[in-house]
C-alpha cells in the first residue's frame, strides 16, 4: 500500500458512515491517524474501532453535532491534544432533506405537494441550511483556527455536491446548502492561504450510500439518475475517497479554492 499521508493527522466529521467512512478508511490506509466525528455515536465507535484494527492506526471517535460552534472546536482541540498536528479536515456530515436520519430509507423528493418550496415549510430550510452550510463552516473554521494555532498548514476538504449547480426540483434547501459551500470553499481558500492552508470541495454525483438507498429502490428515481449520468451508473463511495485523498495529500499541492465534481458527467452540459 502507498502512504500519501504518512505521518498525517486528519479529522472527518460525518465519519460513521457513506462517504466520510469511505475517505477515512482510504486515509487511515495510506497512513494518516484519525479523529473521526459524527452524530452517530454507535456507529462511530464502531467504525473507528474497525479501521484501527484493519489498517493498525490510531482512530479516535468523538461524538459531536457540527452545528454546535463549542462541540466542533472541542473537536479539533482533542486532535491536537491527542496528536499534536493536525494537517488534513474533511467536513463530510451532511443530510438531503430536513427528516433525513443516516441509514433510514427516504421518500421521493420531488413530489410538488410535499417538497416543492412553495409547500414546505420554513423550518425544513433552516434545519438544512444548519447542518449543510454552517455545520461545515463551523467545522472549517474551527480547523482553520488550530491549524494557524500549529503553524504548518493543512488540508480543509468540503462535500458539497453536484446539487450545488444542478437545480434538482424538490430540493431547494438542499441545493442552496451545497452552493453555498462551493462559494464558502472560494472564500475560504482566499482568506487562508496566506496561511498555507488549501480549501477545496467535492461535488459528488449520485453515490452508492445509505442517503441514496431511496432513489435507487425506486424505478422513476433510477430511472432519472441514469436520464441525467452520462456514465450510466452510481458512484461508488471509493471513487469520493480518491478524490478525497488527492486533495488531503501534497499531490494537489496547487489546488486551493476548487470544487472537483466526481459525478459521472452530470454537469458537463
Ligand atoms: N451519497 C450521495 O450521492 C451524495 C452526493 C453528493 C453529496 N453527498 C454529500 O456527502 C456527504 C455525506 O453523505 P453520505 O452519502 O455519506 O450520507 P450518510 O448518511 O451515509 O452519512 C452522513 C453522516 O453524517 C452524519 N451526520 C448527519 N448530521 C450530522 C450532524 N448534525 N452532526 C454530525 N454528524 C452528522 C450522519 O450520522 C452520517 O454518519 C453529505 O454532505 C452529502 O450531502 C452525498
Amino acid at each position: 500500500m502507498d502512504s500519501k499521508l504518512k505521518g498525517r493527522v486528519a479529522v472527518i466529521t460525518g465519519g460513521a458512515s457513506g462517504l466520510g467512512r469511505a475517505s477515512a478508511e482510504r486515509f487511515a490506509a495510506e497512513g494518516a491517524d484519525l479523529v473521526l466525528a459524527d452524530l452517530n455515536a454507535r456507529a462511530g465507535e464502531e467504525t473507528a474501532a474497525a479501521i484501527a484494527a484493519e489498517t493498525g492506526r490510531q482512530v479516535e471517535f468523538v461524538a459531536l453535532d457540527v452545528t454546535d460552534e463549542d462541540q466542533t472546536e472541542a473537536l479539533m482541540r482533542h486532535a491536537v491534544d491527542a496528536f499534536g498536528r493536525l494537517d488534513v479536515v474533511l467536513a463530510a456530515a451532511g443530510v438531503s432533506s430536513a427528516g433525513y436520519v443516516s441509514g433510514q430509507v427516504t421518500v421521493r423528493i420531488d413530489d410538488p405537494e410535499t417538497n416543492y418550496l412553495i409547500n414546505k415549510p420554513a423550518a425544513d430550510w433552516r434545519r438544512v441550511l444548519d447542518i449543510n452550510l454552517t455545520g461545515v463552516m463551523l467545522t472549517a473554521r474551527a480547523a482553520a483556527q488550530a491549524m494557524i494555532g500549529l503553524g504548518n498548514g493543512g488540508s480543509i476538504i468540503s462535500i458539497a455536491s453536484v446539487a450545488g449547480r444542478v437545480p434538482l426540483p424538490g430540493a431547494a434547501e438542499y441545493c442552496v446548502s451545497k452552493a453555498g459551500v462551493i462559494m464558502l470553499t472560494q472564500v475560504l481558500a482566499r482568506e487562508l492561504a496566506d496561511h498555507g492552508i488549501r480549501v477545496n470541495a467535492i461535488g459528488p454525483g449520485f453515490i452508492e450510500t445509505p442517503m441514496t438507498a431511496g432513489i435507487r429502490q425506486d424505478p422513476e428515481g433510477l430511472e432519472m439518475v441514469m436520464a441525467m449520468t452520462p456514465l450510466q451508473r452510481f458512484g461508488q463511495p471509493s471513487e469520493i475517497a480518491s478524490t478525497a485523498l488527492f486533495l488531503a495529500s501534497d499531490e494537489s499541492s496547487y489546488f486551493t479554492g476548487q470544487t472537483l465534481f466526481p459525478s459521472g458527467g452530470i454537469n458537463v452540459g
